[in-house]
């Protein structure tokens, strides 16, 4: 189904085969039809490893203002969620959703950027005022990731939840990127202002949290960020001895 769409560095082209064939469910109740990835097996050698390594070291965050036509096709985008939709979720929450915001909408976000900057900043330059509406219409492909935070059942902790929403988003970057597309993350003031969240129509617990970009890479950054060693951010629990003298 695919087959045709998909354009990638040449290390994701495995990575397709394995994860992105479609199956059809039809819903016994309803008749109608819903396609899902099927999960399938994956080979645990050290090419998988080597593949997950360089698209996963190879992903960087690219800004909206480099992002141009063409963006993700419907059917890639549908392959995208459905990456986002394998993050873990303890108690199967799904804390966390998307909306799309299309071309034709994008003005309703502009409105909302401009109008939510002047209400922080009355005094707000019209130049300002122009690049905060500016920014919703940069990238081919625009979602709001929103976080469901509000009573549910299972109650995990709103930053269990988090994390199940972090996860979402790096697989959709991480699909972006195997597709061949660039992909940043915007946030910013506007995120929390109540006019976004009226647009968004967010329910109880419900936050905006970031805006995903997807498109066309015009000019990438000349290298990539240092990423830091584990050796800055591991370490390893102290023996008995300490952890007795803390108690
Ligand atoms: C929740 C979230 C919001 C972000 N918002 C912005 C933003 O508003 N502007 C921006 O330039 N980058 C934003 N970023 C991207 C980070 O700046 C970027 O991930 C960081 O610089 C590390 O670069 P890398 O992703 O290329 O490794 C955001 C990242 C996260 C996780």
């Amino acid at each position: 189904m695919f087959g045709g769409c998909l354009r990638a560095p040449p290390f994701c082209e495995d990575l397709y085969a394995m994860n992105l064939e479609r199956v059809v469910h039809i819903d016994a109740e309803d008749n109608s039809a819903s396609t899902r990835p099927e999960a399938r097996p994956l080979r645990r050698d050290g090419e998988t490893f080597s593949m997950a390594q360089a698209l996963i070291s190879s992903r960087q965050n690219v800004s909206p203002k480099r992002l141009v036509e063409p963006g993700p096709s419907a059917e890639q985008l549908d392959a995208l969620l459905s990456l986002a939709a394998a993050a873990p979720d303890h108690g199967l929450l799904m804390p966390w959703r998307f909306i799309l915001v299309p071309a034709e909408q994008r003005h309703h976000l502009a409105e909302v950027f401009a109008l939510a900057l002047i209400d922080r900043d009355p005094g707000a330059t019209l130049e300002q005022i122009e690049s905060a509406r500016e920014k919703a219409h940069r990238a081919p492909m625009l979602l709001v990731a929103i976080a469901c935070l509000g009573p549910r059942q299972p109650n995990t902790p709103p930053l269990e939840r988090m994390v199940s929403m972090g996860a979402a988003i790096q697989n959709l970057l991480l699909g972006a990127h195997a597709l061949g597309f660039g992909a940043g993350l915007t946030s910013g003031q506007a995120m929390a202002s109540p006019r976004l969240h009226r647009l968004c129509k967010l329910g109880e617990g419900e936050t905006a949290v970031c805006c995903i970009n997807v498109g066309t890479v015009t000019k990438r950054k000349a290298s990539a960020r240092v990423r830091p060693l584990p050796a800055e951010f591991v370490s390893e629990l102290a023996d008995e001895s300490t952890v007795g003298r803390l108690q």
